[in-house]
């Protein structure tokens, strides 16, 4: 008994088993472990007659070995009664094997209306029927295994078969679509274009072919088609001879041969066609969308001819390289359209972090506010969703959408975005640049309302693993980062991401499940998903707008940035930033890992302010208890009346590491709405404690509790010390961080 692949328990029907490939099948099949109902109609090679003594000497055959089988005898035309056999002798039905068939071969015009019917009658017609009465058996048992046997006279043509080939390719075709109809119930369906030493081929093989190109040749890639490990489905393989190909559909990048409002002409068609024929760095889809898309893609771009382009990007730069990157550089992608009301403005606002908590956000939050606006840097938005189509069918390039990383976003802005219209984007490929592991394409989008450009996006996207095909590293055409001086930031703003930042963000247009989905995440490396890099961005983005534009959307002009790190939803983002003229220099760390999110950033601003800064620029101590601080400092924000009613005091906190103070800050609970700073209290403080960072982030926690820490000395306290329990009402809040 053959071991490995085994079919115990499997019930398989082989048409036409009485001899040739059918009987290699259906003996090969039971010699590992499946009952077999062995079919076949008994007649002449041309369909002529019938006898029970074919299928009977092939159960005779499994039987002698030990094998179980059954003989049917009733023609592919009666497929009831063929499943029917199987269902009353093993109960079930779980692989077809199409295979039964005969030859009326003539040249074309001599094929009789009876030869082209019985021809399709016995192959096509007969595989549907049978593989119809199974259908439902399969279904339902979430299993099914199907074999629809095609020939190479039916792919490639051979005289004097053109009712074969015709019936042989129609196979084909059944199968590619039941194999999608059946995919969600487990059931595959794939075709073979054996060659085997047979009778049908007896005529026109020489005996010494017909003797070496055996069935038990073909047999073991139908066995393992069929088997449940096997997820091949749709396809179509060549076999013979102990060799297996499998066939796919090629097809030529082609060629537009129409202009917009221009009529499609015959003599542009001839022009074309040497383009049209041409399989240089041909596509190879695989389904109906991938199909259509190329259509879609045309018409795009003939409704985008003569389009205003600002960068001069179409003329094309050559790169001496073995792709032939003069094909792919200045080529339009797309062109989309981007319909949007008042609510993208503010999805997209909540999105990178604006909150009603801020009373300057609200002009970004509300349609009904008197100066609601967009936030600059949803030009983004529109621009993406033109750019990625396209993409993947760049010639010649191995580019692969789930290798793509963000690598950096420009954006500049003409006039303050609509806050609801139509954004019409046409994206170019303004270069592409070889960076040996990977290849960056740089995509110039410019976004119109009207005939008026509002804004211009260039995104570098990186491709590992496209690179090495002999380009150039640099261009002219990138927007490049700048680093930030060497000095302490003039500000620093701190925004906490909420865990389901980029559930929120992702509303506004990017779907990719690498932001929300964890099994995704992990195949791209990831522990969990990451924030999207233009969330960050925004988040930045609108800190520099509020610190030195006072959030005057009118004034902001571009900005420029690198992705460096991922982030994860929930972390705290620090955007440092420094004022150098009207260019405000910034970087985006995550706070808890002191990872630098976004380098090389600036923001280009009209009339920059130096405004005074909310408060000091933040030590960088790098003490646990900074995070508590900051969160109190929001809280106070959002609540700060209310406490400065219950509390009316101010406390001061030096905080100590290795025995010396490390940090101060100070609560103030007595003045205006409250506030929360780093250094001494202003006006004195009521109470002052003093303690190591450890000790406090265990009192935050609630490990220790105050009253314990003071005695044991840990805590000291000087002033009013019955205040603290005032403060302590406020720290319980914070135990879960
Ligand atoms: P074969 O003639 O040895 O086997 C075909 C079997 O089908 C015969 O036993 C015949 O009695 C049976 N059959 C015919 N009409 C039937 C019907 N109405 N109902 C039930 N059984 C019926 O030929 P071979 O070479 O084994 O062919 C098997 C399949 O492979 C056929 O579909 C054929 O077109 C295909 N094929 C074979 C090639 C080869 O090189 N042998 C080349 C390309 C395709």
């Amino acid at each position: 008994m053959a071991a490995g692949l085994r079919f115990d328990g499997r019930v398989v029907l082989v048409t036409g088993a009485g001899g040739g490939l059918g009987r290699a099948y259906a003996l090969a099949f039971a010699e590992r472990g499946a009952s077999v109902v062995v079919n076949d109609l008994g007649g002449d090679f041309k369909g002529y007659g019938k006898s029970s003594s074919a299928a009977d000497k092939v159960v005779n055959e499994i039987r002698a070995k030990g094998g179980k089988a059954v003989p049917n005898y009733d023609s592919v035309e009666d497929g009831e009664k063929l499943v029917k056999s199987a269902l009353e002798a093993f109960g079930r039905i779980d692989i077809v094997i199409n295979n039964a068939g005969i030859l009326r071969d003539r040249s074309f015009v001599r094929i009789s209306d009876e030869d082209w019917d019985i021809i399709h009658r016995i192959h096509l017609r007969g595989s549907f029927l049978v593989t119809r009465a199974a259908w439902n058996h399969m279904k339902n048992q979430k299993f099914g295994r199907i074999i629809m046997t095609s020939s190479a006279a039916g792919i490639y043509g051979n005289f004097g078969q053109a009712n074969y080939s015709a019936a042989k390719l129609g196979l084909l075709g059944l199968s590619n679509t039941i194999a999608i109809e059946g995919r969600k119930y487990n059931i595959h369906c794939n075709t073979i274009a054996p060659t085997a030493g047979s009778r049908l081929t007896q005529t026109v093989m020489p005996q010494d072919l017909i003797d070496a190109f055996k069935p038990e040749y073909v047999a073991p890639l139908v066995l393992w088609l069929c088997h449940e490990s096997c997820m091949e489905n749709g396809s179509l393989f060549e076999v013979g001879a102990g060799w297996i190909g499998k066939l796919r559909w090629e097809r030529s990048l082609g060629a537009i041969v129409r202009g917009k409002d221009q009529p499609m002409t015959p003599e542009a068609v001839r022009d074309k066609w040497e383009k049209v024929c041409d399989f240089d760095n041909a596509s190879k889809p695989r389904s109906i969308q991938e199909s259509i898309s190329v259509l879609n893609d045309a018409l795009s771009q003939i409704e985008s001819q003569g389009s205003i382009s600002m960068n001069s990007t179409s003329s094309g730069s050559v790169a001496s390289s073995s792709v032939n990157t003069t094909n792919i550089v200045g080529r339009q992608l797309t062109t989309k359209v981007y319909t949007y009301t008042h609510l993208e403005p503010i999805l997209y606002a909540l999105g990178v972090g604006m909150s009603t908590k801020d009373p300057d956000h609200l002009k970004f939050l509300f349609e009904g506010s008197e100066e609601f606006c967009c936030l600059p840097t949803f030009g983004v938005i529109p621009a993406q969703t033109s750019m990625f189509d396209g993409i993947p069918s760049l010639p010649g390039l191995n580019i692969d959408l789930a290798k793509m990383l963000h690598g950096e976003q420009y954006l500049e802005l003409y006039k303050p975005l609509p806050t609801s219209g139509q954004l019409t984007s046409v994206s170019t490929i303004a270069d592409i640049l070889d960076k040996g592991s990977g290849a960056v394409l740089l995509i110039d989008v410019n976004t119109y309302c009207g005939n008026d450009l509002v804004c211009y996006n260039q995104f570098s996207l990186f491709f590992v693993g496209a690179g090495g095909f002999g380009g150039k590293r640099t261009s002219e055409k990138a927007k490049v980062t700048v680093n930030p001086p060497k000095r302490p930031p003039d500000a620093i703003l701190s925004d906490v991401t909420t865990a389901d930042q980029a559930a929120l963000y992702r509303l506004s247009g990017d779907w990719n499940p690498l932001h929300v989905d964890p099994s995704f995440a992990a195949l791209g490396g990831f522990q969990k998903p990451i924030l999207h890099g233009l969330c960050t961005f925004g988040f930045a983005a609108r800190n520099v707008l509020k610190q030195f534009a006072n959030n005057d959307v009118t004034r902001f002009k571009a900005i420029k940035v690198r992705f460096a790190k991922p982030v994860i939803p929930g972390q705290t983002l620090q955007t440092e930033m420094w004022k150098e003229g009207d260019r405000i220099h910034f970087q985006t760390k995550v706070k808890e890992t002191g990872d630098i999110a976004i380098a090389g950033g600036y923001v280009d601003i009209t009339s920059a302010i130096d405004k005074p800064f909310d408060r000091e620029p933040l030590k960088t101590a790098g003490l646990q208890s900074d995070l508590v601080f900051e969160e109190i400092g929001r809280r106070v924000k959002e609540i700060g009346n209310e406490l400065v009613k219950k509390v009316n005091a101010i406390f001061q906190w030096d905080i100590t590491k290795d025995g010396k103070t490390a940090m101060q800050w100070t609560i103030d609970l007595k003045n205006g709405s409250g506030a929360v700073y780093q250094g001494p209290a202003k006006s004195s403080a009521d109470t002052t404690f003093t303690l190591s960072d450890q000790d406090f982030m265990d009192v935050v926690q609630q490990k220790t509790n105050p009253q314990k820490a003071f005695f044991s000395g840990k805590l000291k306290v000087k002033g009013n010390i019955m205040l603290s329990q005032k403060l302590e009402t406020i720290l319980k809040d914070y135990a879960k961080l």
